[in-house]
């Protein structure tokens, strides 16, 4: 519930982008205010102003951080930008500690007009790790699709790709899984000797299909599965599972669809 909500499934909208808007401001805001502070020293409330920008962005950041949170937990293991979006949270996370440090320095001496050069040093510091860590995420967003339509999702994400080239064929069919490792309304993704497939199952019937979406490659089993349709995270393409039809746009093309069958408690593909 509170996962969802991080998620800004409630809103229809992910949260965590549009709350980064304000630290990034304020703190930008605050170290302007800062550089200003100390060549002017009149007006003497530029130090006091920046001080609150601060605060503000330092709440800000922490709200922003826990939807960020929500949003990397979501991340498979195996993803290629589970790395980046770490080093990100990392980034993220240091800049709050070094705001939040530069506050509790300034709440002491509250009556200064110009700012110390080592609180400068630290704004300065922390707004440059801003500048990089917002980088990281918009690489995120814009190479890697991550966050983009994970608040339409109402399952669990595919925590790794399942590799099953290991298994030998079993008259004709490869094992995938045990039947309750993948419940009605879910997904999986699967490795078949260097193929990706998605495996999803609806109404007690398992169907598989090509992972990337025909339009621009988005992760299908990420996307929502609802009415025997898997809708692309990315652009809202849908497709029928059963026959891999592109029944919504921008997609075009139709999916591979492959056999699957639930046989004896185990999810086989063909
Ligand atoms: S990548 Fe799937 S709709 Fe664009």
């Amino acid at each position: 519930m509170l996962k969802a909500f991080l998620q800004g499934k409630f809103f229809g909208h992910p949260l965590h982008p549009a709350l980064v808007h304000f630290p990034i401001g304020l703190f930008l805001l605050s170290l302007i205010l800062d550089i200003a502070s100390y060549l002017w020293t009149t007006p003497n409330n530029l130090f006091h102003a920046a001080y609150y920008a601060m605060l503000f962005g330092f709440i800000g950041a922490a709200l922003a951080a826990l939807a960020g949170l929500a949003d990397w937990s979501d991340i498979r293991l195996d993803h290629p930008a589970r790395k980046t979006a770490t080093l990100h949270m990392i980034f993220n996370l240091t800049v709050i500690a070094l705001f939040g440090i530069n506050l509790f320095l300034r709440s002491r001496p509250p009556e200064l007009a110009r700012v110390p050069l080592p609180f400068l040093m630290l704004s300065l510091v922390g707004s440059g790790m801003i500048l990089v860590s917002g980088y990281l995420g918009g690489t995120l967003v814009y190479d890697n699709g991550i966050g983009v339509g994970r608040h339409r999702r109402h399952t669990n994400t595919p925590r790794r790709t399942l590799d099953v080239s290991i298994f030998e064929r079993q008259d004709g069919w490869v094992p995938v899984c045990n039947t309750e490792d993948l419940q009605d309304g879910e997904t999986l993704r699967i490795d078949w000797n260097g193929t990706l497939i998605a495996i999803a199952k609806q109404g007690g019937k398992v169907y598989a299909f090509q992972e990337f979406c025909t339009h621009r490659y988005g992760p299908l089993s990420e996307g929502k599965l609802y009415d025997h349709q898997i809708e692309c995270p990315w652009h809202c393409s849908c497709f029928d599972i059963r026959t891999g039809k592109a029944v919504e746009g921008p997609a075009k093309v139709d999916l591979k669809t492959y056999s699957a069958m639930i046989r004896a408690g185990k999810i086989f593909i063909g």
